[in-house]
């Protein structure tokens, strides 16, 4: 059947999916576990709370055949032009298995990859150990890693989660955002003759990184460190523009166009990590990303679990409408997930025009979460009782290592009666019964019952690491990877560019100059006011 043909059933199937229940598919499905609940190693993937059968899941893989899934996941992993607009291949796959001859675009990268990464490795092996020191002699102890989006977002998150008093002898500090602010907060307390600056920028023009530079710059030479060149380190694949900014050569580590920003982590983006945390963690990171590479790249459809993930997520957006999703990590250390997710899934799918140039009407949806239990004391109300249904997803840690089983279990308790509260609902018939039975008058209970009914059928995905270690964070971290190649496939969308960033930009430098100038002439009434308040004030 055609790729048209496909979709109208499917439309046909969601249609009648609207009126099913989810606890209704257990009942009448007695493969449904087998199905949609899947292991990957230690990791546990739930999508058996989703609201589709095992027959409209079988629909959506055969729309990923008919689509060319197979055939663009290996023209990825090929090494093929697959982000056509910027004439690039996309292979941050290779950055996790240098023992593979792997090809971009017909070329062999193999060799000078490998090099790459072995010179920067051994680099943050003598930062880690202290054979590279100050001018001085004495050790680093923290890292200012100043990056933004891609460049940051990936390695704060790893960092949080993987964190511990056994490697905390250099400590990292983040700095991306270019409010003022957002500097003093990384360099407070720290001292600048012992502290490396680490300057991340794929592009070396971003002006949110490259004005955190110069004012990092100006602590160090404040701080005393006249030639700052041996507290610098530039990660970048545009070498010659850090050069021009007068880092070391040796002290500039590069890496390919081939890696976009948001799938940068695992190359030398990553370095404050390997430098602070040790290369064993990041081995580990990249061996567990590794692992899922390899079972996306293998698995068949039916089986494949990022290919599973990324189908249901295309039946919530595309077919059921649901426009936003959530993701709650059940996990102190995970808290900055849901942001890494933002920018990997928004960044990548939320578009409107087709790698044909054809206009498209949905692309992915909105992402956003946070860290449960705090997120059901804030906006919980809304997926409960909202009409807008937003579809979660769920990740708890089995094993926190911590040594404090009832609170854990409590946290366990509440992601799990969460999913089941989603799914199962509470009728009005049955919180009457219930107020009745609790002897609440009649008068009472019509005042207040309507208020408490659940509506329910929500879907949600769980997914349970057995402990947050390094291999389980990378697999995880690769699995929404290849989750969002997938929604961009069958959505139909170029997910490695992002073209979409560029207008506010260049706007922005404009309006620098019309704040500083007071030429806003040109601007619409409305910013041409801002302009004039935030110059002024209003007179
Ligand atoms: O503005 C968006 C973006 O280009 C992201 O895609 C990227 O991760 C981020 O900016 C930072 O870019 P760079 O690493 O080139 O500084």
């Amino acid at each position: 059947m055609g790729v048209e043909n496909l979709n109208e059933e499917l439309i046909n199937c969601a249609r009648a999916a609207r009126f099913a229940a989810i606890e209704d598919y257990f009942k009448s499905d007695a493969n449904r576990l087998s199905a949609f609940l899947k292991q990957f190693g230690g990791i546990l993937f739930d999508f058996s709370k989703s609201k589709l059968s095992e027959n409209d899941l079988i629909g959506l893989l055969h729309l990923a055949s008919a689509m060319g899934l197979e055939e663009k996941r290996a023209q990825m992993f090929g090494g093929g032009e697959v982000n056509l607009t910027e004439n690039r291949a996309v292979l941050h796959m290779a950055l996790r298995d240098s023992g593979r001859n792997w090809q971009a675009k017909g070329q062999d990268v193999s060799s000078t990859l490998k090099a790459e990464m072995v010179r920067a490795s051994e680099f943050a092996k003598k930062i880690h150990s202290g054979i590279i020191r100050t001018n001085n002699g004495e050790r680093f102890k923290s890292i200012v890693h100043i990056g933004i989006g891609g460049s940051d977002l990936g390695p704060r998150l790893v960092y949080e989660a993987l964190k511990s008093s056994d490697n905390d002898f250099i400590e990292i500090r983040f700095c991306a955002n270019i409010e003022p602010n957002e500097l003093a907060t990384a360099i407070s307390g720290l001292d600048p003759k012992t502290t490396l600056i680490v300057c991340v920028s794929k592009t070396f023009t971003t002006i949110e990184t490259l004005t955190n530079l110069n004012l990092a710059r100006d602590w160090l030479k404040q701080g005393g460190i006249v030639d700052d060149t041996s507290h610098l380190v530039a990660i970048s694949a545009a070498p010659a523009k850090a050069i021009a900014q007068g880092f070391a050569e040796n002290r500039i580590f590069g890496f390919e166009d081939w890696v976009g920003g948001r799938f940068s982590l695992w190359s030398s983006v990553g370095l404050s990590l390997e430098m602070a945390l040790g290369g064993d963690i990041i081995a580990a990171l990249r061996a567990g990303a590794q692992a899922m590479d390899e079972h996306f790249e293998t698995a068949p459809l039916a089986e494949n679990i990022p290919i599973l993930a990324g189908l249901i997520a295309v039946w919530n957006a595309k077919y059921m409408d649901y426009q936003t999703r959530a993701s709650i990590p059940y996990s102190t250390k995970l808290k900055l997930l849901p942001q890494f997710l933002q920018q990997l899934d928004m960044e990548s799918n939320g578009k409107s025009t087709g790698v044909d140039g054809a206009p498209i009407n949905i692309s992915g949806p909105i992402v956003w979460g946070a860290e449960g239990t705090n997120a059901q004391h804030a906006f919980f109300q809304h997926l409960h009782q909202s009409p807008i249904v937003t579809p979660i997803e769920f990740v708890l840690v089995a094993n926190d290592g911590l040594n404090n089983a009832a609170s854990t279990r409590l946290t366990h308790a509440n992601a799990l009666a969460q999913g089941e509260a989603l799914m199962r609902g509470k009728s009005l018939d049955s919180v009457m019964s219930q107020m009745l039975a609790q002897g609440q008058s009649s008068l009472e209970i019509s005042k207040t019952a309507p208020h408490r009914v659940f509506h329910g059928n929500r879907p949600s995905n769980t997914i349970i690491l057995p402990k947050l270690d390094a291999f389980n964070l990378g697999a995880l971290l690769a699995y929404y990877e290849h989750r969002c190649f997938v929604e961009g496939v069958i959505y139909g969308v170029n997910s490695f560019d992002q073209w979409g960033v560029e207008l506010g930009k260049t706007i922005a430098l404009e309006i620098n100059d019309d704040l500083e100038t007071g030429a806003s002439s040109a601007r619409d009434p409305s910013t041409k006011a801002l302009i004039d308040f935030l110059r002024e004030g209003f007179s």
